[in-house]
C-alpha cells in the first residue's frame, strides 16, 4: 500500500474511533448532565402525590419503604406500579421474595412515612403494628387503602426499578390521604 493511501486509512480510522462529541457545539455549563438532575429534581417538587408504604417481607423478616412513585396499571387484569431505588434495603426484598404490599398512607399516618423513610437497618417493625396480607407482606392497619402483589415483571430503569405487580389482594375505607408536594408532607384538605 503506498503511503499516501496508508495515510488516509489511519486518518478515517481515528474519525471512527473518536466518534461523536461528547457534548454539543452549543455546549453551556447549564446543561451539563449534573445539573439536568438538579433541574429534574427541582421540576418534581411541583408534582403532588399521595404517600404509600411499600412492604415486603425475606426469610421471616418484614421491611417496609416510603414510596411515592406508585400508580394503578390496569384493572382487567389488576396492576400496579411501583418504583424503586435498587440501593434501597427493601429492592433486595421484593427482588427477592417476588411480593410486595403497597399500603396508601392516611392523612394521620405521617409518622409512618417519615419511619419507613428512614435509615433504619434492623427491626424496622419492632414498635409497628401490622398484619400479614395473603403474600405475606405487612399490611399497615389504618392504611386507606393496601395493595397486595405478585411481582408481575421487573423493568430496569435508570437507577431504579419498575416493579408491575398482579394484585391478588385489596382493602380500602373512607378517608383522607396523606400528600407530598414541594418537599413536604401535606393533608391536601379532601
Ligand atoms: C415522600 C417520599 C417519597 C419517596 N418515594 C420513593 C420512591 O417512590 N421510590 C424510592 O425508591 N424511594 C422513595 N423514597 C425514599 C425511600 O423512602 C428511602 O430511601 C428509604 O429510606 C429507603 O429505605 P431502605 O434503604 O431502608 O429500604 C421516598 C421518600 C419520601 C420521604
Amino acid at each position: 500500500m503506498s503511503g499516501k493511501r496508508r495515510k488516509r486509512r489511519v486518518d478515517i480510522a481515528l474519525k471512527i474511533r473518536a466518534g461523536p462529541p461528547i457534548f454539543p457545539a452549543n455546549f453551556t455549563p447549564s446543561m451539563s448532565p449534573p445539573n439536568e438532575s438538579e433541574r429534574f429534581r427541582k421540576a418534581m417538587r411541583s408534582v403532588p402525590t399521595g404517600v404509600t408504604v411499600v412492604t415486603s417481607v425475606k426469610d421471616g423478616e418484614p421491611r417496609g419503604m416510603t414510596v411515592s412513585a406508585f400508580a394503578p396499571v390496569s384493572a382487567d387484569p389488576p396492576l400496579v406500579l411501583v418504583c424503586v431505588n435498587r440501593e434501597a434495603r427493601s429492592y433486595l426484598y421484593i427482588s427477592h421474595s417476588r411480593i410486595f404490599c403497597v399500603n396508601v398512607l392516611d392523612s394521620d399516618q405521617r409518622d409512618l412515612a417519615e419511619h419507613f423513610a428512614g435509615k433504619v437497618r434492623d427491626r424496622q417493625f419492632e414498635r409497628i403494628a401490622y398484619e400479614t396480607a395473603a403474600t405475606g407482606a405487612p399490611v399497615l392497619p389504618g392504611a386507606l387503602a393496601h395493595f397486595d402483589c405478585e411481582v408481575d415483571v421487573e423493568h430496569h430503569a435508570g437507577s431504579h426499578s419498575i416493579f408491575v405487580g398482579r394484585v391478588v389482594a385489596l382493602g380500602a375505607r373512607d378517608g383522607a390521604p396523606l400528600g407530598y408536594f414541594d418537599g413536604a408532607f401535606r393533608d391536601f384538605g379532601l
